[in-house]
């Protein structure tokens, strides 16, 4: 069979391209453990307030986990469940939300934690606070009226 030279070539650049980006791919979900927010987690909206852990919002230390912190939050129009919260510096924490009405967002400015909050689901994700300060939490999903005013503190205490 006669092939191009051109066409030779861009068969390979396309090839090596695909293995390229399969295997970044590969090396970030197997090897450094990467993945998506689970969002696998299912809850009945209407019943967040008497489900554990959204039962008691806020900041639990827990043993036997892989992380040394929960960080509990229930988001609703126009408020996040705690309002401020402190965290003891280079401590591992698993934050976990989830939203009683609309989706909401959850951004923790400054860090790379950006989840999306949605009714009926559970939205986790684990970090490591290494730096002292005040972090801001953000909605940056459109809710409503009140929207520009949901936001919440993350306080990093020695
Ligand atoms: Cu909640 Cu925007």
């Amino acid at each position: 069979m006669h092939m191009h030279k051109f066409e030779k070539i861009w068969l390979i650049f396309g090839v090596a391209t695909l293995i390229v980006f399969l295997s970044t791919i590969g090396v970030s979900a197997f090897y450094l453990g990467n993945k998506p927010p689970s969002c696998l987690t299912t809850i009945n909206p209407d019943k967040v307030d008497q489900t554990k852990p959204f039962d008691k919002p806020g900041l639990h230390k827990v043993e036997g986990k892989e992380w040394d912190y929960e960080l509990v939050y229930v988001a609703s129009t126009f408020s996040y469940n705690p309002t401020e919260v402190k965290v003891p510096l280079g401590a591992k924490v698993r934050v976990i939300a989830t939203t009683k009405d609309v989706v909401h967002g959850f951004e923790v400015a400054g860090t790379n934690i950006n989840m999306m909050l949605e009714p009926g689901y559970v939205s986790e994700y684990t970090t490591t606070f290494d730096k002292e300060g005040e972090y801001l939490i953000v909605c940056n999903e459109y809710c409503g009226a009140g929207h520009h005013l949901m936001s919440s503190k993350i306080e990093v205490v020695k």
